[in-house]
Parts: structure tokens; sequence; C-alpha cells
């Protein structure tokens, strides 16, 4: 029996080896885009140098509602370690850096004056990243609304928000679009109507209490997060007609937005467990993807939200059609949707979908816990559920060219932990069912893994990291270690296999 197990082993190995050539760079289609990404706010630093002015999240962190009280004063301090972070983005390997612009920092006051500094900075980042032959995919808009409009109109409840978003995309455009030539007006404009207006996690921390995950006094509204989005949607679609319009021919770039594209997946087959999955799909992917492929809000949003739901005009229906060139996804991890109306948050009740619900409510409630499969007992990855993600949009959206914006996982590391192979782990199951998922026609342009180094993450401080190089936030040079994972990308981006 000793033998004919080793034959039956031999037969097994011969099997795996044939089914799974390995896969390197070079199997992606010509021009695919490899890089990592950050975010101006969670990278920066230096909030009160140069003539930056706060914006929300600044706020939010000095009222203290990060954990432990954390903010971004300084965070990684990429605002003066920009050319060694540059350095090691060129050995990394990476074709392009996803960063966005602190619109603070730009236009301090949001709207008017240009900060010379910092255009100053901008330029002399996408200068070095340029002359390293890493390309700037640059977002506009990534959370950080200058706390000057905020306290003007409360943001982006009101429809001037279009116009300021537009006028300072404009100021993007003109001043780095020589150089830049991938774009994403707006990052999560599907998670910023519910964290900052409907559950009041997020600044500027309104909620439509009395159902809002923390206590709330601001806001009291179900229809503000409809507004909200349809405000982002409707800016995001301007800045792309300017862009088109102005911008584009002499220019050559493309243009997008960024979602949070995580997948919901029935619980059990049951036809209610798997309609409410649908249903969530349909809420967070195709509030906005189903708006830019078909001019409107999916059906079920109208059927379930109502008058509440805002209504295009025919010319922003025109508008919002098509605008858009590439589509971003950050996409992390499923969630099993299960139906149950008895468990139902009134905030999100449209969504008639418990299982997100309650998967927002333990979020929130221990904020020591991060979900971002942290800990994979808890959320398991899933490469199965991105090609399902893609599959989706294949199907049902007519195929658009997609950016994989985010994807990574996060660890209680501290900077200086080497040893993140569970990382390297889920990057390389992910970047597999992405290949996949292109060879059975998907249309995927690019791969960000998130985060390029660690950063200060949103509510949960410097709890918890994402990065392939690690910070060590202790230290005042904010000292940057490479990890196993960022040694396992170099390689596999330097022509390395898959899984070596
Ligand atoms: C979403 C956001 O775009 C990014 O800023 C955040 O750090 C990651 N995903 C992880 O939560």
């Amino acid at each position: 029996s000793t033998a004919k197990a080793a034959v039956c082993c031999a037969v097994l190995l011969a099997a795996v080896s044939t089914a799974a050539p390995a896969i390197t760079r070079g199997d992606f289609p010509p021009g695919f885009v490899f890089g990592v990404g950050s975010s101006a706010y969670q990278v920066e630093g230096a909030v009160a140098e140069d003539g930056r002015k706060p914006s929300i999240w600044d706020t939010f962190t000095h009222e203290g509602y990060s954990a432990d009280g954390a903010n971004a004063d300084v965070t990684a301090d990429q605002y003066h370690k920009y050319k060694e972070d540059v350095k090691l983005l060129h050995e990394m390997g990476v074709d392009a850096y996803r960063m966005s612009i602190s619109w603070s920092r730009l236009i301090p006051d949001g709207r008017g004056t240009i900060n010379p500094k910092g255009l100053e900075y901008y330029n002399n980042l996408i200068d070095e990243l340029l002359s390293h032959g890493v390309q700037p995919h640059v977002t506009i808009y990534h959370f950080d609304f200058p706390q000057a409009l905020q306290d003007e109109y409360e943001g982006i409840i009101s429809p001037k928000f279009i116009e300021d978003f537009t006028a300072y995309a404009d100021v993007c455009f003109k001043n780095f679009g020589d150089r830049v030539k991938y774009w994403s007006t707006v990052n999560e404009p599907n998670i910023e109507p519910l964290g900052g207006y409907d559950q009041g996690i997020l600044p500027p921390r309104r909620c439509s209490a009395p159902f809002g995950v923390l206590s709330c006094d601001r806001g009291n509204s179900t229809t503000e997060p409809y507004l909200v989005a349809h405000h982002l949607l409707l800016a995001h679609s301007s800045a792309v007609s300017l862009y088109r319009e102005k911008y584009q021919a002499a220019q050559g770039g493309q243009i997008g937005l960024t979602l949070l594209g995580l997948w919901y997946e029935p619980g059990t087959q049951t036809p209610e467990d798997v309609a409410a999955a649908a249903r969530m799909n349909d809420f967070h992917i195709g509030w906005f993807v189903h708006a830019l492929v078909y001019g409107d809000y999916p059906p079920v949003m109208r059927k379930n939200v109502g008058s509440r739901l805002p209504t295009f005009t025919d010319e922003e229906s025109k508008r919002v059609l098509g605008s858009f060139d590439f589509v971003g996804f950050n996409h992390y991890f499923v969630i099993f949707v299960k139906a149950d109306l008895s468990k139902l948050d009134q905030s999100l009740r449209d969504y008639v979908a418990d299982a997100a619900v309650k998967f927002n409510l333990q979020f929130m409630k221990s904020k020591t816990e991060f979900p971002l499969g942290l800990r994979n007992d808890v959320i398991p990855p899933a490469p199965w559920a991105l090609k399902k993600m893609l599959k989706h949009l294949q199907m049902k959206y007519k195929n658009p060219a997609v950016m994989i914006h985010e994807n990574g996982v996060a660890g209680p590391l501290d900077g200086n932990t080497y040893n993140d192979e569970f990382r390297s782990q889920y990057l390389q199951d992910y970047i597999e069912a992405t290949l996949q998922s292109i060879r059975n026609g998907s249309n995927v342009r690019g791969y960000f893994a998130w985060s390029f180094v660690d950063v200060f993450e949103y509510l949960f401080g410097y709890r918890v990291s994402f990065g392939l190089y690690g910070v060590d936030f202790d230290s005042p040079e904010r000292t940057r270690y490479q990890r196993h994972s960022a040694r396992w990308y170099a390689g596999f981006l330097h022509g390395g296999e898959l899984r070596p």
C-alpha cells in the first residue's frame, strides 16, 4: 500500500503541475498596470505645514473619534520622505503609484486661492515618480473634504459641492494633467454617504438617528445619504465632462472613479437569501455602476427607497451615462447575506438584507477588531468572490474597463515586523483570481495592492497595518521596513513566479 500511495502521489503531483503552470507578470495582457496605493491624509502628515488647512478628517481625529485618539498629523510623513518612498517604489518594480491629492493642501479654503507650496509638493512628487519610471494614478478626492467648505454649507448635502469639486478638479487637470494620465475623481462615494451621513461613524458624523450606530446629534434624516451620493455622482460626472471638453484630447489621459467593491453572497440558497444578496449588490455596486452604465439608479433602489432617492434631469442622466473610461474597485472580502427583516436597522431598511447591517454594527461597536481580513477565521480570504464580482460587472454592466484600485489585508503588526506571509499569500491568491477573470473575459486593466507603506487607518488609527512596507511610527524618522510581502511582490514584478 506504500507503493500504491507513492504512485498515487506521483500521479497527483503530475496532475497539479500540468493543471497550474507557473504564472508570471508576462501572463497579464500588454499594458496591464501593477501598483501599490495610499491616500493623502493617510500617508502625508505635515497637516499644518506650508499653508495646508484642516480637512474634516483633521477635525474628526482631533475630536478623538479614531481608535486611541490617533490622528494623521505626522503618520508616515511622506510629505518629507517622498524621495525615499519613490526610491522604494522604483526598487519594488511597480508600474504605478496610486496616490491622492489633499484638497486643503492645494486649495486651503476649498475654493479660490491656490497654495503655491501645495502645488510645488505635488509637482515634485509627480516628477520624482516619473523620473523613476513610476506612473502616478491620482485620486482627486479621497474622503478629506476641506473643513472650510464643511463649515460653510454642511458639506456634500449641499449641491454647492458639485461646483466647488469641479473647480478643484480643474486646478488638478490644469496643473498636473500634462503628466498624470490616470485620474480617479472620487474614492468610495458608496461609503462616504453611509459612514458620514447614515451611521455617523465617519466625518462629518451625521447620522439617520435615532438609528445611527453612535450617538450622533446631526442629520436625523434617512434621505441625506442618498442625496450625498447623488451629489458625489453629479460632481464626478461634471469633472469628467470638464476633462473631456477641455483636457482629454490634448493630455491623452483616462478618467474614472473608485468604488468599494465588496461582494455580497447569499448565506444559503433559499430564494430569500439569494434575492437579498442581489439587492445588496444592487445597492452597493449598482448605486453608482448602474447609473454610469444606464443613466439611472437600479430599479430596486427606486422601488425600495421611493421618493427619498433623488431623480436625474435628462441632462444630468446624459452626463452621468458613460462618464468613465474605467471604474476602480477596492475589493477586500465577501459578505454573506441572510434575509431577515426582523433584524433590520431602520437606517438601512432599504437594503432588506440584514447580514451587512449586523456586520456594520459589530464593526463599529468594537473598534478593537478590524474586519478587513485581520482575523482570517472571522472573514476568510475569498478570491472566488473577486471573480464573482468581476463576472457580475461583465454580465450586468457591459464589461467596463476595471482597475482593482485596492486589495489587501490588515494585520496587527509593528512597523518593523518582517513576517507577513499571510499577506503575501493573500495577494498571490487575489492576483491569480484576477488573471483567471481576465482569461474569462473580464476587462481588468490594473491591480493595486493596498497599501504601499503602513498608513493611518481611518477608524483604527495605528492598531492595524496594511503596508507591504512597515513604518515605525515611534521613530521620529518614521523608518520604513521591507516586509515579506514587499519582497515577494518585488520578486513577482521583476519577472518571478507568482508562487515562488
Ligand atoms: C478603503 C479606503 O479607500 C482606504 O483609504 C482604506 O485605508 C482602506 N480601504 C482599508 O480600509
